[in-house]
């Protein structure tokens, strides 16, 4: 199949497991501080100017309030109360904005309701071009968005995620094709930063050791080779259902940096890798209860990935739903009978804009 053909990730589903928390993910807690560090840290623009705060793969915004609203406050006890503070929240443009704006309207935890110096905006594009007007942004963040791929590469013939295969091709195009996306992302926001600014990242991480999230990719890719003999999809499509995020090594992260730690006017001030706990493991641990184990790592899915699984079927609305609802049950049902600790690999990056010529 030619790789124009191959669909590009999904957003993730609205109404799912990211909808409705209001609670950032304990996860990103260790880059909300590194964003805190950052807020303390960056050079403000001169007064009157705006201070431009940017989100980049904000989803429904959920997860982006208390980092927001975090950065806000540090910047606000450094500059003037009336100083107009904006933030961009930039999605792919199938995102679902409605429901990002009803949360800033309305969710308690919303940074617009104690500022009323503060505004949002969204930017309907991907992060892997411009967003916004070059030379803005004072402070970025990003999270759980840069290892979505801007494409898929290549068909992967044994599996439905690339960490989990052994198709040597199939691994080569993905590398290349995060290598690149990686770069254009740097260097999108490169233009976007003022000098003086910073981002921080938070993306899936990778080593030598198990990949992320494979007992949960395994039992994915099992249940869809159940579900042929069913008759519910074809081979064919399964074949070439591909989820295309990739965790990236420290290696692979600081690249383009090396070898003297500057790429395109940035300058790499900290990273680290690490390992979130699987919490839904832990409880599992604490109560042995493998049906709420499987309930809840089958919502992830059905939020994170169920999107991107099905914009490989034909467009039957119908046919859609009946995948959906065969593969959520067997995937609990899997996740029942053979409950397994989830690795989850993250890096957390600090980026600095300097202001030395490029
Ligand atoms: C898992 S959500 C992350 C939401 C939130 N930032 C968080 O920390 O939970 C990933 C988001 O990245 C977005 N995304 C993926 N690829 C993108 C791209 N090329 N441009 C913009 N957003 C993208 C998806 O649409 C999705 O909303």
């Amino acid at each position: 199949m030619a790789d124009a053909a191959l669909p590009r990730p999904a957003p993730i589903e609205a109404g799912g497991t990211l909808k409705g928390s209001s609670r950032v993910q304990p996860a990103s807690l260790p880059a909300v501080e590194l964003l805190e560090r950052a807020a303390r840290a960056v050079e403000l623009p001169h007064a009157p100017n705006t201070i431009v705060i940017a989100d980049y793969g904000a989803s429904a915004g959920h997860n982006s309030l208390l980092p927001i609203r975090t950065a806000i406050s540090v910047i606000r006890s450094r500059a003037e109360s009336g100083r107009a503070i904006c933030v961009f929240h930039a999605d792919v443009a199938e995102n679902n904005y409605a429901a990002l704006y009803e949360a800033l309207d309305s969710d308690p935890q919303s940074y617009l309701h104690d500022d009323p110096a503060t505004f949002a905006s969204s930017s309907g594009r991907s992060v892997y071009q411009q967003v916004v007007p070059t030379n803005i942004v004072t402070l970025g963040w990003s999270s759980w968005a840069v290892h979505w791929l801007s494409r898929v590469p290549a068909t992967i013939h044994d599996h439905v995620h690339i960490a989990c295969s052994s198709d040597a091709e199939a691994k080569a195009a993905f590398a290349r094709q995060a290598a690149d996306d990686w770069i254009s992302f740097l260097s999108a926001r490169s233009r976007e930063l003022v000098p003086g600014g910073r981002l921080v990242v938070l993306t899936m991480g990778a080593d030598d050791s198990e990949p992320g999230y494979q007992p949960l990719l395994d039992a994915l890719r099992d249940e869809l080779a159940a579900m042929i003999g069913e008759g519910v999809v074809t081979r064919d499509e399964v074949t070439r259902m591909a989820i295309p995020s990739v965790g990236r090594t420290e290696a692979q992260l600081t690249a383009p940096f090396a070898p003297t730690n500057r790429f395109a006017g940035l300058l790499v001030e900290d990273m680290e890798m690490f390992d979130a706990e699987d919490q839904y493991w832990t409880r599992f641990e604490r109560d042995g209860d493998a049906a709420v184990f499987a309930k809840n790592w089958t919502a992830f899915a059905r939020a994170s990935v169920f999107p991107t699984l099905i914009a490989f079927l034909d467009e039957d609305a119908e046919r859609r739903q009946r995948f959906v609802e065969r593969l959520e049950t067997g995937l609990r049902d899997r996740l029942t009978a053979d409950p397994k600790r989830v690795r989850i690999p993250l890096a957390k990056v600090l980026l600095d804009k300097r202001s030395w010529p490029r």
